[in-house]
């Protein structure tokens, strides 16, 4: 009896699945960024996640800086009281809000709400909250992002503001 098994391969057949393990292997990398870009990390209790924003003197007062914070979209206002930051994912449909520097408010392009440059809190139009606080710090010229204020915010909005 013969123990050996014998597997006939064109070239033409040899080829195909080769192609197919170069397509496989590419797939299996955008699959990869895709599925991080939907679920990013989310910091963990305790976890620092300080990043650093910006040297003081890159915004100045009255001007404003766009960041990213634990993968979500957020800005630091410098207002004549000092540096502010907030999450900019708008609490209404999770449109991105920006610093609107002739009206000293932050508006969100979609519906129009408005937030409080010093406070986060909702000035007008649709949004049913404040935008979320960022606690910051200010040392050797720069401004650090450390931690936000709501610890449970990133879990609440992860689920449908994966792009921030
Ligand atoms: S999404 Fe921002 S006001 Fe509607």
């Amino acid at each position: 009896m013969d123990d050996k098994i014998t597997i006939t391969l064109t070239r033409r057949k040899l080829t195909e699945i080769l192609i197919g393990l170069v397509a496989l292997f590419f797939a299996s990398g955008a699959v990869a960024a895709v599925l991080k870009y939907l679920w990013p990390q989310i910091q963990a209790k305790g976890e620092s996640v300080e990043v650093r924003i910006a040297s003081v003197d890159e915004v100045p007062t009255g001007s404003a800086k766009n960041f990213v914070f634990n993968g979500k979209a957020a800005v630091l206002l410098h207002m004549p009281a000092g540096f502010k930051a907030f999450g900019s994912v708008c609490t209404h449909l999770g449109c991105i809000a920006s610093w609107k520097s002739d009206e000293s408010v932050i508006v969100c392009p979609c519906h129009l709400g408005k937030y409080d440059p010093n406070t986060g809190a909702v000035i007008s139009g649709p949004p049913p909250s404040p935008l979320p606080a960022i606690d910051i710090a200010v040392r050797e010229g720069a401004v650090y992002a450390l931690t936000w204020k709501d610890p449970n915010y990133v879990k609440s909005i992860s689920f449908y503001a994966g792009a921030a």
